[in-house]
């Protein structure tokens, strides 16, 4: 059996549209916090088992992995200190429940000291997969380029586009691109100890995202850089981000700014034998989404 956890997110979404496309839901296990939501019963209405599963309760999670030969492990969204510390938990359960391969959604340079979600989390959980004796895959995904559009009605309100970045160029890619290549990792016979490292195929600095921008939602957008300090309020205000989880993001931000993320990779075709979109087909798939 294949597992995915925190059914509900966005990314999960993603692999798991791409398992049940593939006709396999009959091998498919989902962890959620609530097996009771609207999703995870459409699901199991599909023939998914859906089971209770919170890296916050490890024995609940021995119980989530029972049966399960590989699972991709998400990690949540809290404080790093926490997500850490769920990580771990969910990493031993896997061990004591048998799991023969662990899928770790990972992030972009996650040795890099400069980079604080992945000091704090990233890195240190990949280091205890490492030593757990688990056969693993590490997927290190690039930022999600939907961040990008997270504040789309105001952007294109305002006419500016507000980043940290600075004048740096960042690896990014499609979150639901993410998903399919996750979903092909976790559907066939993978050998252990593999990292990949998923980008679009070339980077993109604040400019060129507002200057594509402009021309796909069809209105001249400008780049508008904000101080990484200055990024929580701005998360916090825009998105109702709490602050303290905001608050975390800041290292990551000083990292982005300094252009510790330009690199691009061909990972991403490596696994799925075709490239990811690239910026200006993630953009007009989100102007058509909303059309
Ligand atoms: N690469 C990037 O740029 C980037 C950007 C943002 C986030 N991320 C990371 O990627 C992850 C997935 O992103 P996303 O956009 O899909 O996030 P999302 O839509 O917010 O989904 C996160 C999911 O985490 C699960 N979760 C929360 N607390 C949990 C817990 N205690 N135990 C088990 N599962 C829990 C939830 O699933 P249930 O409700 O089903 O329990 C939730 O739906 C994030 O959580 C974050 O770690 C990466």
């Amino acid at each position: 059996m294949i597992f995915v956890s925190g059914a509900n997110g966005q990314f999960a979404g993603s692999v798991i549209a791409t398992i049940l496309a593939a006709g396999r839901a009959g091998e498919l296990v989902v962890g959620t916090r609530n097996v009771n939501s609207a999703f995870a019963r459409e699901l199991a209405a599909k023939g998914v088992s859906v089971r209770a599963a919170d890296f916050r309760e490890p024995a609940q999670m021995r119980r989530a992995f029972e049966g399960v030969s590989k699972a991709l492990l998400i990690p949540t969204y809290d404080t790093n200190d926490v997500r850490l510390q769920q990580n771990l938990n969910a990493v031993q359960a896997a061990k004591d429940a048998g799991v023969g391969h662990v899928v770790y959604a990972s992030f972009l340079k996650a040795e890099s000291p400069l980079v604080e979600h992945s000091r704090l989390v990233h890195f240190p959980t990949e280091q205890a997969i490492r030593a757990s004796g688990l056969g693993f895959t590490i997927l290190r995904h690039a930022l999600y380029a939907d961040i990008l559009v997270g504040d789309l009605a105001d952007t294109l309100s305002t006419g500016s586009l507000h980043r940290p970045s600075g004048d740096a160029r960042s690896a990014y890619i499609a979150r639901a691109d993410l998903g399919i290549s996750a979903a092909q990792i976790l559907m066939r016979d993978e050998p252990s100890g593999l990292t990949y490292t998923e980008t679009m195929e070339r980077t993109y600095n604040g400019v060129e995202v507002a200057s594509l921008m402009s021309e796909v939602f069809g209105k001249p957008i400008r780049f508008v850089a904000v101080d990484p300090t200055d990024w929580p309020r701005y998360m916090t205000e825009k998105w109702g981000v709490p602050p303290e989880i905001s608050k975390s993001t800041v290292g990551t931000m000083q990292a982005v700014a300094a252009g510790v993320f330009d690199l691009a990779t061909q990972d991403y075709a490596r696994i799925t034998g075709q490239p990811p979109r690239d910026m200006r087909a993630f953009l007009e798939g989100v102007r058509d989404a909303r059309r």
